[in-house]
């Protein structure tokens, strides 16, 4: 089928279910709390591998129970681990989660670890990343690992995927050039290009502009309302959406990325691939949780064929 590799982050995730935010200085009560594995990296890989994909993990834990928790998580989804390292005296990503009732979500994140990846264990991993077929990135790690990685696809002839989130202020669009795919939300897109992104149009105006700037494929998630496909010389096409109630909203752009890259090294399909990442990522938003929330193959399956 192709095997991916995700350069990534990862987090466990403190999910707080509230009527609505606290104002500063206010204590209120919540009726709800959960505690699930996430961060976007280690989302991606298992929405991949749940998925059936063969997926190899290359991040940072720290040395707390965190740790052990997210090494256990990858173990049990089938993930090759062998350079998820655990760093003496860190402690691992944690990301406090706040769920309104709409499904909307806020999000913070503390790196821990994850901020100690470096270009040197890239490097590390040199080998086993040249038996892969894809490697996907986001930015919840250093920069310069995230150029080193691009820089190390393009110069063996594998393809690389970025999802620049969170939306980066600092990111230097000259050093991801290399990339074969780039997929930002409409944020994300508006920070990248300095353009504003408020409507269908303008993302893709935005989208060629990076496209002109040299980059091959940009895919912009629209949420709830598809996605866009833009490739240098071709024509924009849209992903349809699907319609489904939003219960909470959280990892669903990593469901996207994750059920993509799996679709995509099964045989290249692009658009294929596209369509079924738009159904993962609706699917997950329909439950509670960022990974819980992501079906298996079977159940996935089921989705499709009610649609
Ligand atoms: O994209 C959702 C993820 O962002 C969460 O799992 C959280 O850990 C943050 O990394
Ligand atoms: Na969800």
């Amino acid at each position: 089928m192709g095997k991916i590799a995700v350069v990534g982050s990862n987090m466990v995730d403190l999910i707080t279910y509230t009527a609505r935010m606290p104002g500063p200085g206010e204590t209120i009560e919540a009726p709800r709390f959960e505690m699930g594995c996430g961060g976007k990296g280690a989302n991606q890989a298992i929405a991949a591998a749940r998925l059936g994909a063969e997926v190899m993990m290359v991040t940072k834990v720290g040395d707390d129970i965190f740790a052990d928790n997210t090494i256990r998580n990858f173990e049990e989804s089938g993930i090759d681990t062998r350079h998820v390292e655990r760093v003496p005296g860190t402690s691992s990503g944690v990301a406090p989660i706040f769920v309104e009732p709409s499904g909307e979500n806020s999000i913070l994140i503390i790196k821990g670890a994850n901020a100690l990846l470096s270009p040197a264990d890239i490097d590390r991993a040199a080998e086993d990343l040249k038996g892969c077929d894809l490697i996907v990135m986001q930015l919840e790690v250093p920069l310069e690992t995230i150029y080193h990685t691009i820089q190390f696809g393009a110069r063996h002839g594998i393809e690389t995927l970025l999802n620049p989130a969170p939306a980066p202020t600092d990111l230097d669009p000259k050093r991801i050039e290399q990339v074969t795919f780039l997929v930002p939300n409409q944020t994300e897109l508006a920070t990248i290009s300095g353009l504003p992104v408020t409507s269908e149009a303008e993302a893709e105006t935005a989208a060629r502009a990076l496209i002109g700037r040299g980059i091959r494929t940009v895919i912009v998630t629209l949420g709830a309302r598809g996605a866009l496909l833009l490739t240098k010389g071709e024509e924009t096409r849209r992903i349809e959406p699907v319609r489904v109630t939003p219960v909470d909203t959280t990892g669903a752009g990593d469901a996207f990325i994750g059920s993509f890259a799996r679709y995509y090294v099964e045989n290249r399909d692009l658009d294929a691939a596209l369509r079924m990442a738009v159904r993962y990522a609706a699917d997950s938003i329909t439950r509670p949780g960022t990974q819980k929330s992501y079906a298996s193959r079977e159940a996935f399956e089921a989705f499709c064929a009610s649609l």
